[in-house]
């Protein structure tokens, strides 16, 4: 009856105040939540990306919408823009700083030695801080930017976000996942990986506060997913790979994520006492993953680990030729195509989720349920703990 009547309590609490009407998005991360940044530097991410909503290429690693995508349109939002993305971008409602391969800490290996972006979280950082201070200068059309931009500076104003859609807006976070890999693609072991954990949480909450420092107050941070259901962590590091569940997950891989997604939910306790006037969400993303890998069936996916957009192998992934590359094999083009309904599919392209899988992670979060505090996405301003 007690726990009744508090749940009750708890929910009036939610009822009975405000939604929070975010004015803007600004998002931090990697490819889980890229909407163009990293094709804007180093090349599209080509067809058959983007088939199922977009009807073509729009930046995204991914049939069509992610989760950052599901959350704009749930919030009245239009789709964040890449900032490194300078074609067809309007960051009047925020602006989407992840790149795909982007990592938490710099990495000393470039995209092109290991693939992972140079774009990491403090580079992320300072796009942000300078867009911060830069795009009011501009707003007001004042400075420097009286003489550098056409008399009537109208259009490039109505693109920039106002200033206190900077402290009412709602910061999205994303990242960490490749912080792991990067850590066992260079060859580290499982134990080695865990060791810099606690160095990876740290560097990620250090740009929270530093967000907070410039008037940022409302918080939505994902933990990160179940790596070792994905066909690209699988094949490349078949050693530690070969320890897996029931479904094919690599254990090893999967408990390290959790160890990353126990610390940093103890850094974000510890974030909410340092900060008292921030909202700070954090939402558990692994157990909805590993939930589509284990019972992806129930919820209308015909295909778990095996991904849509490929070629060959066990897992319809061939580590040399990505979803929409092709190759000459004897003689023979062969092209990594996607399959005829990515919607019954989990993984896109050995790396990535699918539109429909993305989608339902969406329909989870977005009520609260998987949340701590367990709030709705449109109450995510309200500090509850
Ligand atoms: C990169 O090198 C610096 C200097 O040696 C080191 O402190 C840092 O930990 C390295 N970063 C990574 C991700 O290994
Ligand atoms: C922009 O204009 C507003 C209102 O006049 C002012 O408060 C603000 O300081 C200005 N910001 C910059 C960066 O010029
Ligand atoms: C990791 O080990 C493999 C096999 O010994 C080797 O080929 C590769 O160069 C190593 N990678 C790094 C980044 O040290």
């Amino acid at each position: 009856m007690l726990f009744f009547l508090l749940n009750l309590a708890a929910r009036l609490v939610v009822a009975t105040a405000e939604e929070c009407q975010f004015p803007a998005i600004f998002n931090f991360g990697d490819s889980n939540s890229d909407t163009g940044g990293l094709s804007a530097l180093f090349g599209q991410a080509p067809p058959p990306h983007g088939m199922s909503f977009f009807g073509g290429p729009a930046g995204r690693y991914c049939d069509g919408r992610l989760i950052v995508d599901f959350i704009a349109e749930g919030l009245g939002l239009p789709y964040v823009s890449g900032y490194l993305d300078s074609v067809g971008s309007d960051f009047t409602h925020g602006a989407n700083f992840a790149t795909a391969g982007s990592t938490v800490r710099p990495q000393n290996t470039t995209l092109r030695q290991s693939g992972f972006s140079p774009i990491s979280l403090d580079v992320q950082w300072n796009e942000f801080y300078d867009f911060h201070q830069r795009s009011q200068v501009v707003r007001n059309h004042s400075g420097i930017y009286r003489k550098l931009l056409p008399k009537n500076g109208y259009l490039k104003k109505k693109l920039l976000p106002k200033a206190e859609h900077f402290s009412n807006g709602l910061y999205t976070f994303d990242i960490g996942q490749n912080d792991l890999t990067a850590g066992y693609f260079s060859n580290m072991t499982t134990d080695e990986v865990i060791a810099n954990v606690p160095d990876i949480v740290t560097q990620l909450t250090k740009v929270v506060r530093w967000i907070y420092g410039l008037g940022g107050r409302n918080f939505w941070l994902h933990n990160t997913g179940p790596v070792g259901c994905l066909p690209y962590v699988l094949e490349r590091i078949p050693v530690i790979a070969s320890r897996v569940d029931e479904v094919g997950c690599a254990t090893p891989f999967n408990d390290v994520a959790q160890v990353f997604n126990s610390q940093l939910k103890d850094a974000v306790v510890q974030l909410r006492k340092d900060l008292p006037l921030a909202a700070i969400t954090y939402v558990d993303i692994y157990k909805l993953k590993y939930a589509l890998f284990h019972e992806g069936k129930k919820h209308g996916f015909k295909q778990a680990i095996r991904n849509c957009c490929g070629h060959g192998g066990k897992y319809n992934f061939n580590l040399n030729m990505g979803c929409g590359g092709s190759k000459t094999i004897k003689g023979k083009k062969v092209v990594a195509k996607a399959c005829d309904d990515p919607s019954t599919y989990v993984v896109w392209d050995g790396v990535h989720f699918t539109q429909a899988a993305n989608k339902f992670i969406y329909d989870q979060i977005v009520g609260g349920a998987f949340s701590d505090p367990p709030v709705p996405l449109k109450m995510a301003c309200h500090r509850k703990n």
